[in-house]
């Protein structure tokens, strides 16, 4: 039987090809499962996973919990917010006394890049990243290439431009591993300042103009500008960033051919993208969405079945 090559998923630089396309093939029967009148199964009964989140998260959380409780785990969640972190207890502190519950799986999201690597050498457990600072977010890329996949049969061969603030977003670095890794070319297209200084070294091209990034592409990834992780100002103003970076129905509509949009949310509607375009046929946003559930289910299983054979 196939398994994952890793014990953790810390970040898609990790992760190898096959273990992608192994995520994908249980995603799939997954996705089946969830379309099912009664949508949970017993595989996780008997592990325990903590949903640690020292950063604010609404999709990515909800997306977790209920994809544990599809597969019947049992669960602690945590938020930083109402915890004894703000005491100034640290990390590892933290973790180790809810481990000493005897926990499985980790979840965690943390404001410090790096964070799920520390901690995965320090506890005994699982870890899965649900974000780490402006770091890396695999479940994220994972869904968002098995969202494309699922519209366009594929994800090599595929150009993909990601529009927006690449500096600062984990969704950009792990959509750019994930999506070489699976053959795609990808561009990526926003103010220069929003770049990060040797892009190029990933293998991705910059290209500063939006409608030649749209009409190359096959699908276009929208980002929301990371306001909350900048201490300095980026760009003159939002007006002017969303007229230069910003998509609209009547640029979507006089495009040389149908592209199909994405954006990992929250959405400013009217900055990144417009109404009309979130809501059009060729958004897959609430595909993006739908899937993560499936996805992290696989993710869950496929980690929890190596727990299991290495206790044995
Ligand atoms: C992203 C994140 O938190 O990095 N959102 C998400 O997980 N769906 C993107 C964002 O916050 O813009």
């Amino acid at each position: 039987m196939s398994e994952l090559s890793v014990n953790h998923l810390l970040g898609i630089k990790y992760i190898t090809e096959k273990d992608i396309q192994l995520i994908f093939e249980t995603a799939d029967h997954f996705k089946e499962v969830i379309q099912r009148p009664i949508k949970k199964v017993p595989s996780l009964r008997d592990v325990t996973i903590a949903n640690l989140f020292f950063e604010n998260s609404t999709r990515t959380r909800l997306s977790f919990e209920l994809a544990e409780k599809r597969l019947s785990a049992d669960i602690v969640n945590f938020s930083a917010g109402s915890s004894s972190v703000k005491k100034g207890e640290s990390l590892v502190d933290t973790v180790n006394n809810i481990l000493s519950m005897k926990v499985d799986m980790v979840v965690m999201r943390h404001p410090n890049p790096g964070a799920g690597v520390f901690l995965s050498k320090h506890i005994n457990a699982s870890i899965i990243n649900a974000g780490d600072g402006a770091h890396e977010h695999p479940t994220q890329a994972l869904l968002d290439c098995y969202s494309i996949k699922e519209r366009l049969g594929d994800v090599a061969g595929k150009k993909v431009v990601i529009v927006g603030d690449i500096l600062h977003s984990r969704v950009a670095l792990s959509n750019i591993f994930a999506l070489q890794k699976l053959g795609a070319t990808v561009k990526v297209c926003g103010p220069k300042t929003l770049m990060p200084r040797h892009i190029e070294s990933l293998g991705v091209t910059y290209e500063p103009n939006l409608i030649n990034a749209l009409n190359w592409c096959d699908v276009a990834n929208m980002l929301r500008v990371q306001n909350e992780r900048m201490d300095i100002s980026y760009f003159p103003s939002t007006r002017e960033y969303t007229q230069q970076f910003g998509l609209n129905k009547s640029i979507l509509d006089n495009l040389d051919k149908e592209i199909i949009v994405m954006h990992p949310g929250p959405i400013n509607r009217g900055v990144e993208i417009t109404s009309d375009v979130a809501d059009s046929k060729q958004a897959i946003i609430l595909d993006q969405v739908q899937n993560g559930l499936a996805v992290r289910m696989a993710i869950l299983y496929l980690l929890a079945s190596k727990i299991k054979r290495n206790d044995s």
